[in-house]
């Protein structure tokens, strides 16, 4: 992946930033009904957002928690700091790039990604980081747009795909668990809702 790949995306978001929560505001419920709310429920220790982008989870997150989240794009995250006084979880959010963590290695309990992982270049790598940051025994929680197991559903995917991964840097025939188990992690929940097309997966990096 290019610098340039990455400049694009950051530039992208950059532009969208202010008018993201409005247009997610009229499709979340829909789209991931309380799937936001629950995976931050699962946060504990020292949590990473990957992607966090406006910092949507952030009034979720349990008081206390130590939240890292990580965002390429820094228009996002301005977003994402006005939402600080919402929360009483201890959060540090930082510019970074999810394939590439500025992280330690097993130094994460939990890492949560919320519709980033069709955004992200790389997929497969940032899981990878995730699961390189993960300790041993570290949950992973992904509330993802996915390819639809319905054959109709996923045809129209196939064809808007080419025009969202062009105009929207959105993927829209990827699915996390091409890679989960390949990569390390044990899947402990699928589940699916709209159409198909969001998916939970609750994974765990073994111990041991
Ligand atoms: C569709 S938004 C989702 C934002 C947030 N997770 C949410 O639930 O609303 C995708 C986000 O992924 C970020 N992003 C894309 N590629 C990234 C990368 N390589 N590293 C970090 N963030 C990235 C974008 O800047 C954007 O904020």
């Amino acid at each position: 992946m290019t610098d340039a790949t990455l400049r694009r995306l950051s530039r992208h978001y950059d532009a969208l930033a202010h008018t993201y929560d409005r247009a997610l505001d009229r499709i979340e419920r829909w789209l991931l009904g309380e799937w936001r709310a629950r995976a931050a429920s699962i946060a504990r220790g020292w949590t990473l957002e990957i992607a966090i982008g406006t910092g949507r989870t952030i009034p979720f997150y349990p008081d206390e928690t130590h939240v890292i989240g990580i965002d390429l794009s820094s228009g996002m995250l301005a977003q994402a700091k006005q939402r600080l006084s919402t929360t009483k979880a201890l959060i540090h959010l930082i510019r970074g790039d999810a394939q590439q963590l500025p992280i330690r290695h097993e130094t994460v309990d939990v890492v949560i990604s919320i519709l980033s992982l069709c955004t992200i270049p790389d997929d497969r790598r940032a899981l990878a980081e995730a699961h390189r940051v993960l300790r041993p025994g570290g949950t992973l929680v992904l509330v993802e747009h996915v390819r639809s197991l319905n054959p109709l559903v996923r045809a129209g995917q196939r064809l808007l795909d080419p025009l969202s991964v062009r105009f929207a840097c959105d993927h829209l025939l990827r699915d996390p668990l091409d890679h989960l188990e390949e990569i390390g992690f044990r899947v402990l929940a699928v589940e699916r809702r709209t159409f198909g097309i969001v998916e939970w997966i609750l994974a765990e990096k073994p111990s041991g």
